[in-house]
This record gives structure tokens, sequence and C-alpha cells, in this order.
């Protein structure tokens, strides 16, 4: 990537603490599978179940992303231990398929940052076989009605079988990966229809997404929408607009259909305009302004996506979302990261949902998705997305 000597300067230093960190917890945490921190020391869901249910232990949708850290290290470095330590991630995981009722449309986050970064690296068969099971699964929730993917399974209180969500669009790369793999095109052909109704149903006209869309399972058509994660319906939930923002550009590296990248640049335009001056990103843009919750999770997500624009558009174009990724990071740094033996994350101020009680807390893919981000600005990051 094109920058300035100032930029590469506080980007080389960034990697330098980012190391040194991981350097340590990475021992620390090795047989870990990280979400939080309590009192500044990674949880664990690899064998514990908080909550008691399965989607929060070993199912949780997270677990990939500390593998994804250190394949991440591993790819940057060379240092074995880091390939040990995510090899011991990758086979924890086993125990999700194991439990199966817990999983759900995630399978995308949990083994694309884990098997397939592995198998790309490696070429380990094991992980392959992982990579294509865990496919398999997603393909099986696709409703061929209403041409989406199901996301969650029933919640207590509410029928989900019509429902699909835009983070679905990190997932669907597995989809495209199990058919560039196996020569076989019904993954892929999941992936685009799901990604073309997502396109339609979920892409506001202003460039805005919706986080939840309900369909009709029986005949197909929308039923109504919901604002999820976000503050209410018709909001706009910063984390919701980044799935879709860099979902799309997985969706176009992986196909090469414009469309996809005229629909990534759309939710980036409406995105770059929504930041607000301090360049913190709120919960959800159309939040009310007190109190003043910020998701720094959704930013990094963002650098990256707006990074990978970069890197597929004209000469010319690439500027404004090179910039714009480079200030989000560069806020981040400034008012959002921990570099101490305090806390075993990083990076600091994400939120997991708005109406959620708890605010501002390190979360992993918020770690995940910085180092991918300044990674990227090297070109030294492990694209298996
Ligand atoms: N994929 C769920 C979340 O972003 O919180």
């Amino acid at each position: 990537m094109q920058t300035t000597e100032i930029t590469m300067t506080w980007i080389d230093e960034v990697v330098r603490k980012m190391s040194n960190k991981m350097d340590w917890v990475s021992d620390k945490s090795q047989d870990k599978i990280p979400y939080t921190t309590l009192n500044g020391i990674h949880d664990d869901r690899s064998s514990s179940n908080p909550s008691g249910s399965d989607a929060d232990g070993i199912c949780w949708w997270t677990n990939g992303f500390w593998g994804g850290m250190l394949w991440q290290m591993y790819h940057a470095t060379g240092e074995s231990k880091y390939r040990e330590y995510a090899e011991r991630t990758e086979n924890k995981l086993d125990e999700a398929f194991e439990q199966f009722y817990g999983l759900h449309h995630d399978v995308g986050f949990m083994w694309l940052p884990t098997s397939v970064a592995n198998y790309k690296l490696t070429g380990n068969l094991q992980s392959r076989k992982r990579a294509l099971l865990a496919a398999q699964l997603l393909a099986g929730r696709y409703n061929p009605v209403g041409e989406f993917i199901r996301a969650w399974n029933d919640l207590p209180e509410e029928d989900t079988r019509g429902w699909a969500i835009i983070d679905c669009m990190f997932n669907i790369p597995l989809l495209y990966w199990a058919s560039e793999e196996t020569g076989d095109p019904r993954f892929a052909q999941i992936a685009t229809k799901h990604a073309d109704t997502v396109m339609n149903s979920f892409v506001r006209p202003d460039g805005s997404v919706h986080h939840i869309v309900e369909f009709d399972p029986f005949h197909g058509g929308v039923v109504q929408t919901y604002g999820g994660q976000g503050y209410a319906d018709g909001s706009s939930w910063t984390r919701g607009q980044t799935w879709g923002l860099y979902g799309f550009m997985m969706s176009y590296n992986h196909t090469g259909k414009v469309e996809y990248l005229y629909t990534a640049k759309r939710i980036a335009h409406y995105f770059m305009a929504s930041i607000p001056e301090d360049g913190i990103v709120p919960v959800d843009f159309r939040q009310p302004m007190e109190p003043a919750y910020q998701d720094a999770t959704a930013a990094a997500i963002a650098a990256c996506g707006l990074i990978e624009i970069a890197r597929a558009v004209d000469e010319g174009e690439k500027d404004m979302y090179l910039r714009t990724a480079i200030r989000l990071l560069k806020t981040l740094d400034e008012q959002s990261t921990d570099w101490s033996h305090d806390c075993d994350c990083f990076l600091q101020n994400g939120s997991a949902a708005y109406h959620h009680l708890q605010h501002h807390q390190s979360i992993i893919y918020g770690d995940y998705y910085f180092m991918e981000a300044i990674l990227k600005l090297k070109d030294q990051d492990l694209y298996f997305w």
C-alpha cells in the first residue's frame, strides 16, 4: 500500500507493539479460545459453557478469531509457536462438530480463520476436511424458496426460520472456497444467491443496511426487518454496516461480479459520510447523542474493508478509501489500545450490541480485525476470507 513515510513509521511502530504483545499473550492463552477479558484476563470458550447453552461454549460464533490471530502472526513472522498454538485451537473446535445442535450460520467465522487458514498455509488435509464439513453445514441452511441462508436456530421466544442477517456475508466465503477447492459449483451458487438476496433486500437506497431481514420461509418474500444489535428497526448498527461493506468485497473477490464491488462502495460511502468528526465510531450511526456508546470493533472491520476496496479500484480512486482507513486506525491506536500487561486484549472499547448492559469492553474480533488491517497496510496479511 502506498503511504507517506510518517504513516509507514507509525505502522511499523504498531506492528512492533502488536508483535510484543502477541508474544507473551499467546504463551499465556495458548490453551484457551478467548472471546473477551475478565479483569484483564482472557476468558475461555473452549470448554467452559457460561450460560449452559452450546452456542455460548465451544460453538460460540467468535471461536475462530483467536486461531486467526495466531495464523496471521505465523504468516507474518514464521515463528513456529504460533502455528502450534493455532493448530491446538483448531483441534479443540472439533468438539463443536460433535455438539452440532449449537451450530449456526457462523461456521464461516469459525473455520475460515482456522482450518482454511491452516490449509492455505500448510496444506493440512485434516484442515481441508474440517472446512469442507463446515461448508456442507452452511450450505444445508439455504432456503431455496426465499433464496437466503438461515442465520440462527430458534431462539427461546422467537421463530427464526425466516431470519437472515447481514453478518452472513462473512460466512459465505467458506462456500466460494468449497467450490474453488472441489470444483463443485453448488456451494458458490448458494453463496451468490444469498449475496444477491442481501443486495436486494438489506441494502437501503442511502447505502445503509438492515441487520436482520425476515423472509417467509415457505413462500419467500420479505416479511419484516429488525434492528437486531443496533438501536432500533430502521437504525444503522455500525458493525452491521461493516459486515456488509467488507462482506461484499469478499464476494467480489471470489466472483468478479462488479455489482458486489459497487454495493461495497455504496455502503462504504455511507459509512465514511457518517463517521463523526472525532473519528470515534458509535455502536449505531442513528443512536441518541447520549449515552455516547462506541464500538471500536466496527472501526477496525471498516478499515479492513476500505483497504480491500482500495486494493480493487483504479489508482485515482484508492486514496479516499485508504486515507479513511488510516484515520480510523490511528484514532483506534490513540484512544482505544492497551499495549501493557494489564489486559490480554489490545483493542478496547468494543460493544457487542447497543442494548446489552456491557459496553466498551475488549472483544476478540476487535483485536483480530485491528491486526488484519495493520498487516494489510504492510501487505503482510493472510487473506483467507
Ligand atoms: N456476528 C455477530 C456480531 O457481530 O455481534
